[in-house]
């Protein structure tokens, strides 16, 4: 069986630049915007520790397929699928899973180059000083401002979308290399900062109570997200990873490679929530906020300190580099696919793939603003309305994209990868990919892709289901 398949999108100068790339795509908006907001708005500590479980025992068992489905084909994923499926005597329709992955990864793009442009919005903010000596009501209302305007939003989400494809119309492999090596290491001291500022706030320990107490009734509400989330933290289930594993060089070792992103990419997600808490208590805000609480805890605390405003521009500098490197990732999978099979030039594919992208996130700015009463699956005591205008419950236009990427789609392409891995490309490719020298540790990643991770996303799903 062939293994020295080599890609036509060109490959990592070492298993070092893999690990910024990968790094790089799974630490950015979700470590830092998502992760502390959805711990605030599923009650704590029970979604802290489903989530931990979820990236240990599910998400890291996928990111492992995905790096080695990816580095044995060197192949987009829906075109990965297609060779390894056929090479093993299977349906080369194993395919259609991996484009529905791509699909999603552009859907999560749209919503997530509005988020990007906040940041970029930010910069500016902070270096113009608009948070000198603010209390918490004026960031909040700032906030509020920021996101009512439906142009502001438009601009900045251009722009951060722009600056992504200008990266991937040139090739990932030369682009993300010289900007990662400064920036993500300089990402993890700012963090850090932070949480030595928070440490000073009196309220620290207020945070960790509430990052860490465990509300055993809280389990079920939170699970299903927690899972999702893992996916997304980790960049897992639409063939990130997948994509960047086949510009992985043959002889590294995939599985230390793996747990080491993974670990660096929680780090940052619980170091994240431990610096925003303290802060959020300190202001007396309200933890269950939504989107907008890294946007209005961290501006207070930066208009409040002394050197704040120099360090709240290089913070929102270094949360939009992460996001786009991170943004990067969401759209590789499908640039690469279409210029497999096409003879449509890199730059083309990438503009209209980032233009398209561009389109479906207007509805994510309007979901703020003018489309804010746009109300979709509402539930009026036990009456389903598919779409209702100005409803009390429901999702508008980001929640529906967020829900349905999240806590469908991921799930169900990290489903198909693990159990393309483990069940269907063959123990022998798989022991060969992996080259682990000791029997156990190869056992115990088979184990878990075959088994564990498989059965642990359907429990879930039932779960929530049964809930
Ligand atoms: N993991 C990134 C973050 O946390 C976002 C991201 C990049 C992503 N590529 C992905 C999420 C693929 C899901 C799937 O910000």
């Amino acid at each position: 069986m062939s293994t020295d398949k080599v890609s036509v999108h060109g490959s990592w100068a070492s298993r070092w630049v893999f690990i910024l790339a990968a790094t790089g795509s799974a630490v950015g908006l979700g470590s830092i915007w998502k992760f502390p907001y959805m711990v605030g708005v599923y009650g704590g500590g029970a979604f802290v520790l489903m989530f931990l479980a979820c990236i240990a025992l599910i998400g890291v068992p996928v990111m492992l397929a995905e790096t080695l489905i990816g580095r044995r084909a060197r192949q987009s994923p829906a075109n990965a699928l297609k060779v390894l499926a056929l090479e093993a005597g299977h349906s080369g329709k194993w395919s259609w899973g991996a484009f529905a992955g791509m699909v999603t990864a552009l859907l999560i793009l749209s919503f997530y180059s509005v988020v990007g442009g906040w940041s970029l919005d930010y910069i500016i903010d902070m270096g113009r000083g608009d948070f000198q000596g603010v209390t918490p009501d004026q960031v909040g209302a700032y906030f509020g401002n920021v996101i009512a305007d439906p142009w502001r939003l438009t601009l900045w989400h251009t722009i951060f979308m722009l600056l992504s494809a200008v990266v991937i119309a040139k090739g990932v492999v030369a682009g993300l290399e010289r900007s990662l090596r400064i920036m993500m290491p300089l990402l993890f001291v700012m963090i850090l900062v932070l949480l030595g500022y928070s440490m000073t706030t009196g309220h620290f320990m207020e945070g960790v109570h509430f990052m860490f107490d465990f509300h055993p009734e809280k389990v079920l509400d939170g699970l299903l997200p927690a899972m999702g989330h893992a996916f997304f933290s980790l960049s897992v289930g639409v063939g990130s990873i997948m994509i960047y594993g086949a510009y992985m060089p043959k002889n590294s070792s995939i599985s230390g490679t793996i747990v080491g992103v993974a670990l660096l990419d929680t780090f940052v997600s619980l170091v994240a929530g431990l610096a925003l808490f303290p802060i959020v208590f300190a202001a007396g805000l309200n933890p269950s906020e939504g989107p907008g609480l890294m946007f209005v805890s961290l501006p207070f605390a930066f208009g409040n300190v002394a050197f704040g405003q120099l360090m709240g521009v290089v913070f929102f500098v270094l949360v939009a580099i992460a996001a786009w490197s991170s943004a990067i990732s969401l759209l590789e999978p499908m640039v690469a696919y279409l210029v497999e099979r096409t003879k449509v030039s890199r730059a083309w594919v990438t503009f209209w793939l980032a233009f398209t992208c561009w389109f479906v996130g207007l509805g994510t700015v309007f979901s703020f603003n003018i489309w804010k009463e746009a109300k979709f699956f509402v539930n009026e005591g036990g009456l389903f309305h598919l779409y209702q205008w100005g409803a009390a419950g429901g999702l508008d236009f980001f929640g529906v994209i967020d829900f349905f990427t999240s806590r469908i789609m991921l799930p169900l392409g990290g489903l198909c990868f693990v159990v393309f891995a483990g069940w269907v490309m063959g123990r022998e490719a798989v022991r060969d990919e992996l080259s682990i020298r000791s029997p156990v540790l190869f056992a115990l990643s088979l184990f878990l892709m075959r088994y564990v991770a498989p059965i642990g996303i359907l429990v879930v799903f039932a779960a929530q289901l049964w809930k």
